[in-house]
């Protein structure tokens, strides 16, 4: 760092990490950085969940050792990892992601405090999914502020949205950008605040669509599926979203943006089908219940599946960007 408390090009990492929030993505990040070497500070207000954050952090690294993605000892990695309610252990932190809450008073309050404890060139970085955090802090941290965004899970899904606000320095970014990709993750900067980011507004566009052919009796979620998984599943991973126009043809691409005939759902609207699955008590995986049924399946079996799967096109992924 030089003297205006500005990060500089000289990274030393390891480094400490304070991860504020420990509960469904904070204990994950803690495990991220603990894997990459750094001193890592838990830190919730609430005793039990960091308790519970610890237990998990443990059954995702056996999971890790168990499918050959980590041959370190459990323990050599959790050590690193400390827990906390004391705010006052964010003081001597380098890096402090605050992964707390989706409520804006509650992060404008922890912003205001982490202003006051941590040390003047601490770079504080917010897993907000759309929160214009750069409005709810105090001015006197935003150079060092950004946003970070991961996705769930953080050790298996490797994009962090790294999002600038009006007075975030380039140094502040280029030193979160190389400590991520050093831990194995895929920063992509993202230059001003948009709500959603880049992927969250394509997910949810496609979500619009995806409840219109569910509600207007166009398919079935199951036909749906079938129909993204044989296509857009396997396109998607190898020519991203926007280098398959390049294939397409651009003049193609044109003349179908041109084409209104399409009409695409251009706002938001309740979904029937969605509302009539919650009114009964349906939410997904985890009460058995969703668009399909999981009654009578293991569901932490079902979880595992799913991470063994994502381990298998995480490491495709690798070799698909490396190609192109
Ligand atoms: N859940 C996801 O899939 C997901 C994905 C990406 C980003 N996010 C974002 O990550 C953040 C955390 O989400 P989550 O799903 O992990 O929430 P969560 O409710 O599981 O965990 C939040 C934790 O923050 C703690 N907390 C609240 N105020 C605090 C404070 N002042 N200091 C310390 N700890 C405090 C709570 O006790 C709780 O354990 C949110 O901003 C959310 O939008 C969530």
């Amino acid at each position: 760092m030089n003297s205006a408390g500005e990060k500089t090009e000289n990274n030393n990492f390891p480094v400490s990490v304070a991860i504020a929030g420990a509960g469904t993505m904070g204990h994950g990040l803690a495990l991220v950085m603990a894997r990459a070497g750094h001193r890592v500070m838990l830190l919730d207000t609430d005793r039990q969940i960091l308790e519970k954050a610890l237990g998990q952090i443990r059954g995702h690294l056996e999971m890790l050792r168990k499918e050959g993605l980590e041959n370190r000892p459990v323990k050599e990695i959790s050590d690193r990892i400390q827990i906390s309610t004391e705010k006052q252990a964010l003081a001597d932190m380098d890096l402090i992601i605050e992964s707390i809450s989706e409520d804006p008073a509650v992060k404008a309050a922890f912003y205001k405090q982490v202003g006051d404890i941590c040390r003047p060139d601490a770079v504080i970085a917010s897993n907000t999914s759309y929160l214009n955090i750069f409005d709810l802090a105090p001015f006197d941290i935003q150079k060092r502020l950004l946003i970070s965004h991961f996705y769930a899970p953080p050790y298996l899904i490797p994009l962090v949205e790294l999002v600038k606000g009006p007075e975030t320095s380039t140094d502040s970014v280029e030193w979160i950008k190389q400590l991520l990709f050093r831990a194995g993750q895929q920063p992509v900067v993202i230059e001003k605040f948009i709500p959603g980011f880049i992927v969250n507004r394509l997910q949810r566009a496609m979500g619009r669509e995806i409840f219109h052919l569910i509600d207007g009796g166009y398919a079935t979620p199951e036909e749906i599926d079938r129909a993204v998984l044989n296509s857009l599943g396997i396109r998607l991973p190898v020519l991203g979203a926007v280098r398959r126009y390049d294939f397409g043809g651009l003049d193609f691409a044109q003349k179908v943006l041109s084409n209104p005939s399409i009409g695409l759902v251009s706002e938001d609207r309740p979904s029937s089908a969605l509302d009539d699955l919650v009114s009964r008590g349906h939410l997904g995986v985890k009460t058995g219940r969703g668009f399909y049924d999981y009654n009578g399946q293991d569901l932490a079996e079902i979880h595992a599946k799913r991470d063994r799967l994502l381990i298998r096109m995480r490491a495709l992924m690798q070799e698909i960007q490396d190609t192109f």
